[in-house]
């Protein structure tokens, strides 16, 4: 059968010929394109091109590829601080974390990513690096980080760490030679730009944690670029000296064995070089609820730069190398909070060549409502491109917690739906014991955001409060006579409490692990969303091969029924609230309220 590939195009959803290429020959066979058309030959099937071609290569990819670790598996984020202090200072450490591997075996997830320990004065909690091949005696040495590898390797647990490559800290040896002098070395190492005509910043942009992005040197007569605090200073990604000494950090750390790496603030590395003022959003447009001066603004001249591309390639072909030199596939997520999705998708590469996993924050800023939630996954799965593959986030250090955000009873909903959608999910420490977030009064207040920009419900303290393992003083995170740095979350029963619980989040969340491991249909599997007569419920399939469940989640607080699309027989495997596994009829699947069902299909 001949394949007609050369007439499409890859931003319409269509096959390039890189893509089918990258099939491989014996893929081939399902999907031809003939004058725009989209032809299935073996069932005799014409469509206009998109929708039609997208499906079946979807079935084809999710039927016969192999898919790499991390598109099977699960990330859990370890808030580094918070996890485990194991030196009574009241703050957690990489040793810690080490101490805790067998807890996460026990969980069932497969990789965990571990937020910064880089030497750094704390200015951002460790997002400000002093020096980023370092350990900051706070969290360690670098044989504790070796010895966590090496336990976490032993255990089959994969570890990514956090890359900063946005921003230093403005302590950092180099910051402080570029500050010296305008004819010093390392001048352009960061963004320096003259005062605007009125002796003001440079141009209009902010910072995300409030005031102008510019902070002016005296000595130099210069303003500087931070996107984050004046602490934070932008590094210039269009010097190639640092661009080369960025990579050497990375390659630092997988030289040392790590799977992969967290980009953090990815979206944010290039800014147009002009430096152009950002339009302003229209006065009564409303704002992603917080309504800060930086809100108010269309950013698309200092976030999403197109020139970020490159670097995001060369990163992709530094990864593979070293797969290609006999290692296991080392993993890119970015931090792309980006919600227009064509954009987002973009991070993937054309070529599916810059990174694995741009995250996807969609679940966490979209209003939690079944036809919401709904076209959120629709836009999501049609903006892929072709083989790439969607990864999933439900809170994390920045975001409120998703059992305040949705209440106890979504929470377990939320924890169904992230689970078991198409893609990679990241689990926020604490989340699997559907913690809420810890009110922390104003004198114990930590979080520069709170401290910039207080009582807009900005900081980042209450879902960052310590992990609560047992009952005892502390919760165990650290011993009993220890301040912790922020209160322990006690919101919730602890892990101990819980583990036995039959009707626990914890054991809701293990459950849930433990079928996606043993089910290739949810952790491989395609979707297929399932139309319902009403907007109550989301309803999807997950399959492959001849395997298929269902997944049903009410989100309404009174009870539905839904439907499969067919009638016959299921039988329900997991319910949130995990008090049924019995049979049902698939033409009529009854739902209490806030129950998410997982339902096998039985023919
Ligand atoms: C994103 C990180 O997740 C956040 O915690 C940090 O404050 C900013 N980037 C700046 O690095």
């Amino acid at each position: 059968m001949r394949l007609l590939t050369g007439r499409t195009d890859p931003s319409t959803g269509s096959p390039s010929e890189s893509w089918t290429t990258a099939l491989g020959a014996s893929e081939l066979f399902v999907v031809a394109t003939w004058q725009g058309l989209v032809v299935r030959p073996a069932l005799g099937i014409c469509s206009a091109e998109g929708q039609v071609c997208r499906h079946l290569v979807t079935r084809r990819l999710s039927d016969g590829v192999k898919r790499e670790w991390w598109q099977r598996g699960v990330i859990y984020e370890v808030y580094v601080r918070s996890f485990q202090d194991s030196n009574a200072d009241g703050v957690g450490d990489l040793e810690g974390v080490r101490g805790r591997l067998d807890y996460l075996r026990w969980l069932g997830v497969d990789a965990v990513w571990v937020t910064p320990f880089y030497p750094s004065p704390m200015a951002d909690f460790g997002y400000d690096i002093l020096d980023f091949k370092g350990i900051d005696p706070l969290f360690g040495d670098l044989e504790a980080f070796d010895r966590l590898l090496e336990d976490a390797r032993r255990r089959e647990l994969r570890v990514i760490v956090d890359v900063v490559p946005n921003h230093s800290s403005s302590e950092h040896p180099w910051f402080l030679e570029s500050r010296s002098a305008r004819g010093n070395a390392k001048r352009d190492w960061y963004v320096w730009a003259d005062p605007g005509p009125d002796g003001g910043p440079p141009n209009n942009w902010l910072s995300v944690f409030g005031g102008p992005a510019w902070t002016f040197d005296e000595r130099s007569g210069q303003f500087y670029l931070h996107t984050f605090l004046p602490e934070q200073p932008d590094l210039n990604w269009r010097n190639p000296a640092v661009v080369g000494a960025m990579f050497d950090v990375m390659r630092f750390w997988l030289d040392r064995g790590v799977d992969g790496f967290r980009i953090d603030s990815a979206h944010h590395l290039m800014k147009d070089p002009q430096l152009r003022d950002n339009p302003l959003l229209p006065p009564e447009t409303p704002v992603d609820g917080r309504r800060t001066e930086y809100g108010g603004q269309l950013h698309v001249n200092d976030v999403g730069h197109r020139d970020a591309h490159e670097i995001y390639r060369r990163l992709r072909r530094l990864l593979d190398s070293y797969a290609a030199a006999g290692g296991p596939p080392r993993v890119a997520l970015g931090e792309t909070r980006i919600y227009e999705w064509r954009q987002w998708a973009s991070y993937y590469g054309a070529q599916l060549d810059e990174l694995h996993l741009p995250l996807n924050f969609g679940l966490v800023s979209a209003p939690w409502d079944a036809k919401t939630v709904r076209t959120l996954i629709d836009q999501v799965e049609k903006a892929l491109p072709w083989g790439a593959w969607p990864s999933w986030v439900l809170s994390s250090h920045d975001e409120q917690r998703v059992a305040s955000r949705l209440g106890p009873a979504q929470a377990r909903v939320g924890m169904m739906l992230l689970l078991t959608l198409r893609g990679t999910p990241m689990i926020y420490y604490g989340d699997e014991l559907g913690a809420r977030d810890v009110a922390v009064p104003q004198h114990l207040v930590q979080d520069p955001w709170e401290k910039n920009l207080p009582g807009l419900g900005l900081g980042r303290d209450p879902v960052r409060a310590p992990m609560r393992w047992d009952e005892k003083t502390n919760g165990s995170f650290c011993h009993g006579h220890v301040t912790p740095w922020l209160p322990v979350n006690v919101t919730v029963p602890s892990v101990e409490a819980q583990r036995d619980d039959s009707c626990s989040v914890l054991t809701l969340t293990r459950r849930l692990l433990h079928e996606r491991r043993r089910n290739p249909a949810l952790s491989e599997g395609r979707y297929e969303p399932i139309d319902q007569a009403s907007n109550d419920c989301v309803v999807f399939a997950r399959e492959i091969e001849a395997q298929r469940l269902l997944v049903a989640l009410n989100f309404t607080e009174t009870a539905q029924t839904v439907h499969a699309g067919v009638a016959g027989p299921g039988s329900v495997v997991v319910s949130t609230f995990l008090d049924r596994e019995e049979p049902v009829e698939l033409s009529k699947i009854s739902l209490r309220p806030n129950e998410g069902c997982l339902i096998r299909v039985l023919e």
